[in-house]
């Protein structure tokens, strides 16, 4: 039974508001003029809007514009108006100085489409990295009823024989370049063959990451994210998924029903058995601050930290997406979380009206070398923890990628296999970092411990994905294979360094990491969860005076208006890097 009555459509207002005949034939008579029909937009059908993220700037979510058109079909099928509308671009590869500077930039403007047209419930086309949290993000914002539709990965990408996952092959094969190993154009190959059809990247990487969560969280059709682009399940599930919001828009099924503070606590816990980037925490934590959902990386800690890796994906595993996909996508994660008790909340309701539990009970996984059993996991403990100190407030690192060499090399005790000690190397962004990685006058040796500041949010607008630093081409042709990394910006969820990511406060902010010296040593303690640097109080508190009393740590010129708000308004990473005042807005379709 719905629970909406047709004079309840907020579109109603718009084209068939009987106190104002006047505005409604304004408003009517131009969105005749393409062909539209008045019985199409006066007889009481929901006006559904699909969010477009797809463009020819937008090569990871294009296929999105193939998938409208199912998408239209299902609208119409049950009875509603499809109103296809473009979402401000964001393309995580092509977009600088880096795409997580425009998510909010969306955000702002799919919360003021939603708000000022005549919508009543939206289809939210999600893919590439940032688009599933702007979107979301602004569908928590305006709450009303919302359902996300993945554009789904690419087909699985070979070289040589085997899988070539988006990114992390780059990131192999950048080593592999600087060792000489291969040639510039061996190297721009192996990076292609890692992309072979429409999709987003087919690695575990910070798109799979956030479509699956988008799933885990309720926001999807169950079995959908998964869904390879270009396979035909794609395209019906958009079918199914323009039909589905239809219903929801008359149930009322809003985001504010689906994602609950319990519903993010199950996201919490299907990231870490998917192994979900490190950039699930900001933007989960956005979007529950735009919901008034109380979350924070203690949070991710203590509800995800113990959780073991189920999917045996690239990076942390061998897989991609379309073998994800194969043996049972989120719903057999979630099947497996199930039966060993392990999702704190199986009872949610989710965007096709059942609960979570109801959905993904009978999907076991079908390949269990793909998706593993509980109790044969890929790794045990697999979520992040929190990390605290003089260092900064609060930084997240993955401690399952910690392999046995690094705590070898880095132990200040060798009875604790949980304290290490190194050298500081302190780059100020990734130029310097760039200029000054291979020179061997830096000293840097297998006990340093590089770290990256100026790369959060306002040091380089946006937040750049540059903490998984490699090590110098003399150490690799050595055999170190990676040093550990501490920053103030973020890593590539396809990358799996030993990384201390997502610093709050930054830099700019002139926390621990701004007084930080080249030469000082870093002490991380993983049994109190701390990052700190080995200098007196008084050494901390004068050369922290000096900085501020020099104008504070420097940040380069904004380049356009919007960097310059962006920076201006912008929260830390822990609060999800949202602005500044955007939370107070709840509800405002209501409005
Ligand atoms: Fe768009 Fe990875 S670059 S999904
Ligand atoms: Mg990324």
């Amino acid at each position: 039974m719905p629970n909406m009555q047709p004079n309840d459509l907020r579109s109603r207002q718009w084209f068939n508001n009987p106190e104002n005949r006047e505005m409604t034939a304004l408003y009517l008579e131009r969105y005749l003029n393409y062909g539209l029909t008045r019985e199409e937009l006066q007889s009481n059908k929901p006006i559904i809007a699909i969010a477009q993220t797809g463009s020819d700037l937008s090569p990871c979510n294009r296929h999105h514009i193939e998938l409208a058109k199912r998408v239209r079909d299902g609208i119409i099928a049950a009875g509603g108006v499809p109103l296809e509308m473009p979402v401000h671009p964001i393309q995580e590869t092509g977009k600088r100085p880096t795409a997580s500077l425009d998510r909010n930039l969306a955000y702002l403007g799919l919360v003021e489409t939603l708000y000022g047209y005549p919508v009543d419930g939206v289809v939210l086309t999600i893919g590439c990295d940032k688009t599933t949290p702007a979107l979301l993000m602004a569908a928590a914002t305006v709450n009303i009823p919302a359902i996300a539709l993945s554009v789904g990965p690419m087909l699985n990408g070979w070289w040589d024989g085997e899988r070539a996952g988006s990114g992390t092959v780059i990131w192999k094969a950048r080593e592999k370049l600087a060792s000489g190993e291969i040639d510039e154009d061996g190297f721009m190959e192996i990076a292609a063959a890692s992309a072979p059809s429409v999709g987003y990247c087919n690695t575990m990487g910070t798109a799979t990451t956030m479509n699956s969560l988008a799933e885990g969280l309720g926001m999807q059709l169950p079995g959908s994210a998964a869904i390879p682009a270009p396979y035909r399940e794609r395209g019906q599930i958009s079918y199914e998924t323009g039909k589905r919001i239809v219903e929801m828009v008359w149930e009322d099924l809003r985001p504010s029903d689906i994602m609950t503070r319990e519903a993010f606590e199950n996201a919490i816990v299907i990231n870490s058995a998917i192994g979900g980037s490190t950039n699930a925490p900001i933007h989960l934590n956005a979007i529950a601050r735009h919901l008034g959902v109380p979350l924070s990386n203690d949070d991710w800690q203590s509800v995800g930290h113990d959780v073991p890796l189920l999917v045996n994906l690239q990076p942390a595993g061998k897989y991609l997406g379309e073998d994800f996909h194969r043996a049972g996508g989120v719903p057999a994660v979630v099947s497996a979380l199930l039966g060993d008790g392990l999702l704190p909340h199986p009872d949610l309701v989710t965007a096709n009206g059942k609960t979570i539990g109801e959905n993904c009970a009978l999907r076991p996984s079908t390949n269990d070398d793909v998706i593993l059993p509980i109790a044969a996991p890929l790794k045990e403990a697999a979520g992040f923890i929190n990390l605290k100190g003089n260092l900064f407030d609060s930084a997240i690192m993955k401690t399952s990628v910690i392999s046995p060499a690094f705590r070898k090399s880095y132990l200040s005790n060798p009875d604790d296999l949980n304290a290490f000690e190194g050298r500081a190397v302190v780059f100020d962004g990734p130029e310097d970092y760039h200029h000054r990685i291979d020179d061997p006058s830096e000293k840097i040796d297998e006990n340093s411990i590089l770290v990256m500041r100026g790369a959060g949010p306002k040091g380089y607008p946006g937040g750049a994905e540059v903490v998984n630093m490699r090590a110098p081409a003399y150490l690799l042709k050595a055999g170190v294979e990676a040093l550990p990394c501490i920053g103030d910006g973020r890593q590539s969820g396809t990358s799996g360094s030993p990384s201390i990511l997502n610093a709050a406060p930054e830099a700019p902010d002139n926390g621990g990491l701004a007084v930080l010296q080249t030469g000082d040593t870093i002490r991380i303690d993983l049994n109190e969860f701390s990052a700190n640097i080995l200098i007196s109080e008084d050494e901390y508190a004068s050369r922290r005076e000096a900085l501020i009393a020099a104008g504070g740590f420097a940040v380069p010129e904004s380049q356009t208006p919007w960097q310059q708000y962006f920076r201006e308004l912008v929260e830390p990473f822990d609060k999800g890097m949202t602005l500044r005042g955007a939370d107070n807005y709840k509800d405002v379709a209501r409005k």
